[in-house]
């Protein structure tokens, strides 16, 4: 499976940190849960409070102030979330004058709720309301509950700063939309995060700009849908149409945007996620070919390989449709990797609906996978409209089958490194010995080799002479 993707199960939950700023006397503990969005959500509100007087802590104890970046996306993740809340409550008792704070997509989706049910929760924030922060506190602290979950139809953070969490030094994010429109039926994100919106391209090359002077060398450009961006001047995507006769004219779309970020920034890798499939066009394609710097993978949820199953799903695309992407992201990009989401066991899928899945699986042969069961979400269009039939088991049984399938094809798109020399940056020390290095080819495949005299964030050419399920191992040339 895969390595890194928009979710990094290890890194769901750690205290996040970032330098201090001098003359700042709070602490905050904060912890992040959930895709990378909300990990660069996290960052924005780590930036706001430290101008508000707060540096980051790993230790819960001493904090004045406990936020968690919450997810809604599978019922797990909320569980997760009330288990740290029973935590916070035990570390209340020895830090009785902490404030805690629950910030995110469960903060929207279940609003005032939260402070009736959890009575350890003093402020409830919204992924739009970020900047309220220094309001709702103030609130907080003269003793009253806060919220704001006003979801908003411009805001994008562009002019907030993040500063980075728990950074490698080496790789940062930056958010180019935010919100989602494709109400697919099963996905809770356009309720928890609004309407699409893109952010001004000129913020989003101020900040990249900002990123390569401090050393940064690869950036993966997110949001839940990255291929509709657009930016005509503000304002909502679904209100494109009515825009002026200059606005259209001058518009910026995503293979644009990329081109701008790739040609003047062209010593820095960049990546990004996630792309839909109903919306990714070929000169998205065309313009990864163009530039070297551009990384050749594409993380392309498809959640299912029947039609009449995607059909269900409001995805917007068939089968066929999806197919024929793939080839031509094949023939423009042939060496690009490819990886997917999939849910098995949505509303009515039947077992020949399932064995479309795995056909696709077999002909796609995808580089790395995200596969889960399917977990109704209240509010969405599938919880209201439709029933939640396949049992328990066979949605497991046939997540597992997708699961081994897409364990075979990793290994198999890996082994073909084998005998190859790979340029990949360092990242770090690897994780299990302190003696090698580890980094990604720009297929995003992760390879570990011996330390030598190199340094994190150079880039070096590796000769991969082995490989496990998930690692190519080798050694410099
Ligand atoms: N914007 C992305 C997906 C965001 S959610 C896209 O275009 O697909 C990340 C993944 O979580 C989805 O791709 C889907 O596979 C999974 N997911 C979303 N809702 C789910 C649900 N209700 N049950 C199980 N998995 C779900
Ligand atoms: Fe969710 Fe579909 Fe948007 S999976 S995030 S509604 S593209």
């Amino acid at each position: 499976m895969g390595s890194e993707k928009v979710i990094e199960e290890k890194k769901q939950g750690q205290a996040l940190l970032t330098a201090n700023k001098e003359g700042n006397s709070k602490k905050l503990y904060i912890e992040s849960y959930g895709c990378q969005m909300n990990l660069n959500d996290s960052e924005i509100v780590a930036s706001i409070l430290s101008e508000q007087g707060y540096n980051t802590t790993h230790l819960m104890e001493e904090a004045d102030l406990v936020l968690v970046n919450t997810c809604s996306i599978r019922e797990k993740a909320e569980q997760t979330v009330r288990k740290r809340l029973e935590k916070y409550t035990a570390v209340k008792k020895i830090n009785p004058t902490m404030k805690v704070g629950v910030l995110g997509c469960m903060a929207e989706r279940l609003k005032t709720k939260f402070l009736e049910e959890e009575k350890i929760v003093d402020l409830v924030v919204g992924p739009d309301a970020y900047r309220d922060l220094p309001n709702l506190l103030a609130e907080v602290s003269e003793g009253r509950d806060a919220v704001n979950v006003i979801l908003s139809k411009e805001e994008t953070y562009g002019d907030v700063s993040p500063v980075r969490l728990n950074s490698n030094g080496v790789s940062a994010f930056v958010s180019i939309t935010r919100g989602c429109d494709n109400m697919c039926t099963f996905c809770v994100v356009p309720f928890t995060r609004g309407r699409e919106r893109s952010r001004d391209p000129k913020s989003i090359l101020e900040e990249i700009k900002q990123l390569v002077n401090d050393n940064y060398k690869e950036i993966t450009l997110l949001g839940q849908n990255v291929d509709s961006y657009l930016w005509y001047g503000g304002g909502l995507k679904k209100d494109f149409k009515n825009a002026s006769e200059i606005a259209k004219a001058t518009a910026v779309d995503f293979s644009q945007l990329l081109d701008l970020a790739a040609t003047e920034f062209p010593k820095t890798r960049f990546r990004f996620s996630t792309s839909n499939p109903q919306d990714m066009s070929l000169d998205v394609i065309r313009t990864m070919a163009k530039h070297e710097n551009i990384c050749k993978y594409i993380h392309l949820p498809v959640q299912s390989g029947s039609t009449t199953v995607l059909e269900r799903m409001n995805r917007q695309h068939t089968r066929e449709e999806y197919i024929e992407l793939i080839d031509n992201i094949k023939e423009i990009l042939p060496d690009c990797a490819i990886s997917q989401d999939m849910i098995t066991g949505f509303c009515g899928e039947t077992e020949e609906e399932h064995k479309d899945t795995l056909s696709l699986l077999e002909y796609v042969k995808y580089d790395f996978g995200f596969m889960f069961a399917y977990s109704e979400r209240p509010g969405t269009p599938a919880a209201k409209k439709m029933e939640d039939d396949v049992s328990l088991e066979d949605k497991k049984r046939r997540l597992n089958e997708i699961i081994q399938l897409q364990r075979a094809h990793g290994l198999f798109r890996l082994e073909q490194y084998v005998g190859k020399t790979v340029e990949i940056l360092i990242e770090g020390t690897s994780k299990k010995s302190e003696t090698h290095w580890k980094g990604r080819n720009s297929q995003n495949a992760m390879v570990i080799f011996p330390k030598g005299d190199e340094q994190i964030g150079d880039f070096v050419n590796i000769y991969v002479e082995n490989c496990t399920s998930a690692t190519l191992l080798g050694k410099r040339v």
